[in-house]
């Protein structure tokens, strides 16, 4: 099988973290006999000190004559005061927008080597398998009206049924390949918007008489996730709650450093680890690159059907971990911690 496919390494340890991706990319593709061929294109912060523009043409058009695009991560403290649209996160919310990626999958599992990197207990830790479904289109991150007005700032949170709906089926239809529960979280005892949400998914529900449907209010949920994180299967959410939720589940599960995504719905899937560009361990070589080696298996599993692929990843990851290889996130005090090459050349070797 060939493949085409746009890197966006972006800002921070987003370069380090993709280099891995990438490495093992190559060894699965070898491995499998499928040929990759990429191309490497600017986003976020680096691309506006070279385009002053954080999502340049080129960028946005390599990307959809591609298959896929597996992207590292954006933002720097250097733009903090620059104005929205010319910050490294436009980028990534215009790239997103533009790819149609309404979808974005944020699965959290511990690994069972992984039980002492939590800060939570094993008991309440043990058997966490979640699956968060955030919205990425719309909510507070796009809604109009937005900006200065005046005397304030407006950010409006605003959904259709149409955009609920759509989120609410690709929800569903995972549940079903799980435990065939869904949480569904929103804050409708206060927001209309919410109001809108739960109704929306609990007739969307009808269509799935065989999975379970809850609605969990967000401050609860957020409690709930790390009291009783195992209670969880799919979890169904808006644009802002899904961002914030899914940090939470990254520490439950030992590191945000883990967590990988997909963000599909279009014609060009976008694969990201859900973590950021951490500028303070930027170029230091210390990053996780599990996150976006992760993601990297998504995307052989959502765009390409190559389940065999993206499971041969997984296990790699997971026999690394049982190996007791740790980065310095998941290294508790006292124990040795590698490099983000180091991490790499692991999974490789148990990929052979
Ligand atoms: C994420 C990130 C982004 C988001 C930022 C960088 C815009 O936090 O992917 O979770 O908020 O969606
Ligand atoms: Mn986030």
């Amino acid at each position: 099988m060939q493949i085409k496919i746009t890197v966006l390494p972006g800002d921070g340890i987003g370069p380090e973290v993709t280099s891995e991706a990438v490495r093992v990319l190559e060894a699965v593709a070898q491995k499998f006999d499928h040929q990759l061929v990429y191309t490497s294109e600017k986003i976020g912060g680096v691309a506006i000190n070279e385009f002053n523009d954080p999502l340049p043409a080129a960028t946005l058009a390599g990307c959809l004559q591609s298959q896929a695009v597996l992207l590292g991560a954006v933002g720097h403290p250097d733009f903090d005061n620059h104005p929205p649209h010319l910050r490294p996160e436009a980028g990534l919310l215009k790239i997103r927008n533009a790819l149609g990626a309404y979808a974005n999958l944020r699965p959290a599992r511990l690994f069972a080597a992984l039980m002492d990197a939590s800060p939570l207990k094993a008991s309440v830790i043990e058997a966490t398998d979640m699956l968060i479904v955030r919205e990425l289109l719309g909510g507070l991150y796009f809604g109009q009206p937005r900006g200065d007005d005046g005397d304030s700032v407006i950010n409006t949170m605003r959904y259709s049924a149409t955009e609920v709906e759509r989120i609410s089926r690709v929800a569903f239809d995972l549940a079903r390949k799980r435990r065939r529960k869904v949480t569904s979280v929103d804050k409708s005892n206060v927001l209309e918007v919410s109001r809108l949400w739960r109704q929306t998914v609990i007739r969307v529900a009808q269509d799935y008489p065989d999975v379970t449907l809850e609605h969990q209010l967000v401050d609860s949920c957020a409690m709930a996730l790390v009291s009783r994180p195992a209670s969880f299967d799919v979890i169904l959410t808006e644009n802002m709650f899904g961002d914030i939720l899914s940090d939470e589940a990254g520490a439950v599960v030992g590191s945000l450093g883990l967590l990988a995504s997909a963000s599909t719905g279009g014609p060009v899937g976008l694969y990201e680890p859900v973590h950021g560009s951490a500028p303070d361990i930027a170029g230091q070589g210390i990053a996780n690159p599990l996150g976006a080696i992760l993601s990297a298996a998504m995307m052989l599993r959502y765009s390409f059907d190559l389940d065999a692929e993206a499971a041969a990843i997984e296990a790699a990851v997971e026999r690394t971990l049982a190996a007791g290889h740790r980065t310095r996130d998941l290294a508790n005090a006292g124990e040795a911690a590698i490099s983000t090459t180091d991490m790499g050349r692991h999974i490789i070797a148990e990929l052979a």
